[in-house]
């Protein structure tokens, strides 16, 4: 009986330290969106993710049904703020405090946040200034409710004003204070890395080889560095846009990479977002980092676990791995 009982409390032991510190987070994780009406229930979403060995996800939106299904299911998880929240949680403290004692702090013993994030994709445009104070309002906040997670915030790359070649990398003046702000409490940038758009945009000068990781050769000389991936290229435009602003120990978590399977835009093939997947995942399972921080450990987030009807029409519809009756669109490989 003394025995079985010293097992149990070891057993528990061992438990809540392996959740309060988990072991090291997998580099992979696939973003959890909900732009769509015949979403499968969250409690079935996350046991798809676990059958995966998936163990991060991320949020864009507080959602209370979801974080109660998360309760003790051992995921890593961002959580964003909604976009139309920033001015509130920017100019009142009080709103930042109600929205950490509202979205975290019920749930701090059964959910691991791994950072929380300010908006998504909100520089350039109406609501930038908002975005930094919001971070401070919501870093005090967590504080004040003993709490340490990262707050950040998930940027396009139009935060760049100068994104070629990689080792001119620069960004637009307003994330100055905002890299400071980083630098200073040691959190991440969260980046949404999209070579998709960059080559069916630009097709002239983007190949698509170079997007999907497939090109061979060298295609980019830059300097002493080169690139056989736009992936990498976009990435160390950031790091140098970084390193320029005093944020050269700020890390890159990609929030988004992924491409579309349809929606008729160039290039929307299965075929194509099949290859692009499967190659982010087996690059950064790799931990190869890029031709400028190589070695370089960098956790990534696919977009996205389904295919969204409610999103725009066209290729925004069709980032999905799976669609929503939790078949899967192609197969991507994570077991490497
Ligand atoms: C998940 O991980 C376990 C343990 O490492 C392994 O046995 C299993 O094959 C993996 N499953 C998938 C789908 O990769
Ligand atoms: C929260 O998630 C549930 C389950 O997916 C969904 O039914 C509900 O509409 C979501 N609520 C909001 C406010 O997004
Ligand atoms: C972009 O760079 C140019 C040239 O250095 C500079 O004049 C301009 O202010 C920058 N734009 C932004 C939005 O930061
Ligand atoms: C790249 O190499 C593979 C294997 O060596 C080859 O099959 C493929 O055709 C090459 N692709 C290009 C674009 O040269």
């Amino acid at each position: 009986m003394e025995h079985y009982f010293l097992c149990v409390v070891a057993f528990g032991v061992l438990i809540s330290a392996g959740f309060l510190v988990p072991p090291e987070t997998e580099a992979i994780g696939i973003n959890y969106g909900l732009l769509g009406n015949n979403l499968p229930p969250p409690d079935k979403v996350i046991s798809l993710y676990k059958s995966r060995n998936i163990t991060s996800l991320r949020l864009f939106n507080p959602n209370s049904t979801i974080i109660t299904s998360l309760q003790n299911s051992n995921m890593d998880v961002i959580l964003g703020t909604y976009n139309q929240d920033l001015q509130n949680l920017a100019k009142n403290p009080s709103f930042a405090s109600q929205w950490v004692n509202t979205n975290i702090l019920p749930y701090t013993k059964s959910v691991n946040f791994k950072y929380v994030s300010a908006g998504n994709e909100v520089i350039p445009g109406d609501l930038e200034d908002f975005v930094l104070p919001a971070m401070k309002n919501l870093d005090a906040a967590l504080q004040n409710a003993g709490l340490e997670i990262p707050v950040t915030t998930a940027v396009s790359t139009q935060v760049l004003n100068v994104s070629y070649p990689p080792s001119k990398g620069e960004f637009r003046d307003i994330m100055t204070p905002l890299v400071a702000f980083l630098e200073a409490k040691k959190s991440p940038l969260l980046v949404n890395v999209y070579p998709y758009f960059a080559y069916s945009g630009d097709p002239q000068n983007v190949q698509l080889d170079y997007a999907l990781f497939t090109a061979n050769t060298t295609v980019v000389h830059d300097g002493p560095l080169g690139y056989s991936n736009l992936f990498d290229a976009i990435l160390d435009a950031t790091y140098t846009a970084l390193e320029k602003v005093g944020g050269s120990n700020v890390d890159i978590v990609v929030s988004e990479t992924g491409w579309p399977s349809g929606g008729n835009g160039l290039g929307a093939t299965i075929e194509n977002a099949k290859i692009y997947n499967n190659n982010v995942v087996a690059h950064i399972e790799k931990n190869a980092g890029t031709p400028k921080k190589p070695g370089k450990k960098i956790e990534t987030y696919l977009f996205a676990m389904f295919n969204e009807n409610e999103k725009p029409a066209g290729t925004e519809q069709n980032f999905g791995l799976y669609h929503p009756d939790m078949t899967e669109v192609y197969h991507v490989d994570f077991s490497s």
